[in-house]
């Protein structure tokens, strides 16, 4: 493990920061050409054990998760005047990307013998902690905003058995006070600062290539506490490293408008401001102080990506218009990444015919409440004689 900051490394675990200078720390490998077989990897099973050899733990607890689907969407494709896949990671064993991490982060906490995994959440974290601590035979205790969180997630914590405790106040607060308590003895912090929630986050680019057999000209995703764009990144780099990959893609990162402390730093090529008062309707990305913000800003610069908002209304007309279109049914925060992709053709900072891949980070499933409050009116109430017409008037 290595200090982004000041590069001091270390070999003891388990830890979460730099004990030098308190900086984000990254798991660095030394990969060259021919370390990785790509075309031996292929012959497995496609989910995210299939790369194991370069992920830096023993696979001690799975619900099998990755290996989630790439969609050519040739219908908003020929709207948008690009080459449009979505990677949906919806699709995952408790329905979000968190899975991937949390397959190797639990498998660790397993390894370090702890009896206690915790995390702050603003909700899906906390679902799939509570469900492969579960399966660990693990004590869980998530932290939570108050009112803050999509119904599906809080009755997975639930029903998975975790110790959910609500706080007042947001996110950012949560996490503030999960980093106070997982300093003691035998208590493992699994939010995404832990650099091996992000190794097995980085799968989500080496599968993307896999798929494609090829680098997209650039990925589309929602940031919230910056971890999964670092880790996607990651990804991409390492397969670059190893000689199977031939180009990186341009890392775009989508933030809410109220809740977007990156892209303000990005835009204004300023200094990181944390945002106070995070809102959106997107609850899963409304975090003001990302943790992991140098990490992505990093990924964005060296990638040259991009970072963009959208308004909730956007948002929710690009989640309807993903499941209109695509039959492809995510969570809001999710949908930023199609709002975006949106906002940066119409301001022309995505080329015509781009090959993309968005990435649909949470299933739709996970807050029914914000669609049908959204949809309601749509309803139609009939009597039995006027159902005839009202379907042949379709
Ligand atoms: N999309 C969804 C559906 C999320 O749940 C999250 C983060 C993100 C995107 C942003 O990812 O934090 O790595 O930049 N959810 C966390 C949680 C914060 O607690 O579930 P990130």
């Amino acid at each position: 493990m290595q200090c982004i900051d000041c590069g001091e490394k270390f070999t003891e675990q388990p830890i979460c920061r730099c004990k030098k200078c308190n900086g984000l720390l990254e798991i660095k490998f030394k990969l060259s050409a021919g370390d990785f077989d790509l075309k031996e990897a292929r012959k497995r099973k496609f989910n995210l054990w299939r790369y194991a050899d370069l992920i830096p733990a023993k696979k001690n607890v799975s619900l099998n998760e990755g290996g989630t689907p790439l969609y050519e969407c040739k219908n908003l494709s020929d709207e948008l005047k690009v080459k449009l896949f979505v990677k949906n990671e919806g699709a995952n064993p408790t329905g979000s990307f968190k899975d991937r991490g949390m397959t190797v982060g639990v498998s660790k906490a397993i390894e370090f013998e702890k009896k206690i995994t915790t995390c702050a959440s603003t909700g899906n974290t906390s679902a799939s902690l509570a469900a492969y601590s579960a399966r660990a035979n693990l004590k869980c205790a998530v932290i939570i905003p108050s009112g803050k969180i999509a119904y599906g997630k809080l009755a997975q914590a639930l029903i998975f058995g975790a110790k959910v405790i609500s706080i007042v106040g947001n996110f950012d607060k949560a996490l503030e006070i999960v980093f106070k308590i997982s300093n003691k003895e035998g208590i493992y912090l699994l939010n995404s600062i832990n650099p091996y929630r992000l190794e097995g986050q980085k799968t989500l680019g080496f599968e993307i290539f896999d798929e494609l057999n090829h680098t997209p000209d650039r990925v589309i995703l929602p940031v919230g506490n910056a971890g999964n764009i670092s880790a996607i990144w990651k990804g991409f780099k390492e397969f670059y490293e190893l000689g199977i990959a031939n180009e990186k893609p341009k890392m775009t990162g989508i933030q809410a408008e109220k809740a977007m402390p990156i892209v303000n730093m990005f835009k204004n090529k300023g200094d990181f401001v944390p945002e106070k008062n995070p809102e959106t309707i997107a609850t899963a990305i409304r975090i003001g102080n990302p943790v992991s913000w140098k990490k992505a800003i990093n990924a964005v610069y060296e990638s040259n990506g991009y970072m963009e908002s959208v308004n909730d209304e956007e948002i929710l007309k690009a989640q309807k218009l993903l499941a209109r279109k695509e039959g492809i049914f995510v969570e809001p925060a999710s949908a930023s990444s199609i709002a975006g992709l949106i906002k940066l053709i119409d301001e022309g900072n995505i080329d015509e015919g781009e090959e993309i891949v968005c990435i649909t980070t949470g299933n739709g499933l996970k807050d029914p409440n914000t669609v049908v409050d959204e949809c309601k009116n749509e309803i139609i109430y009939a009597k039995e004689e006027e159902i005839e017409n009202l379907i042949k008037n379709l």
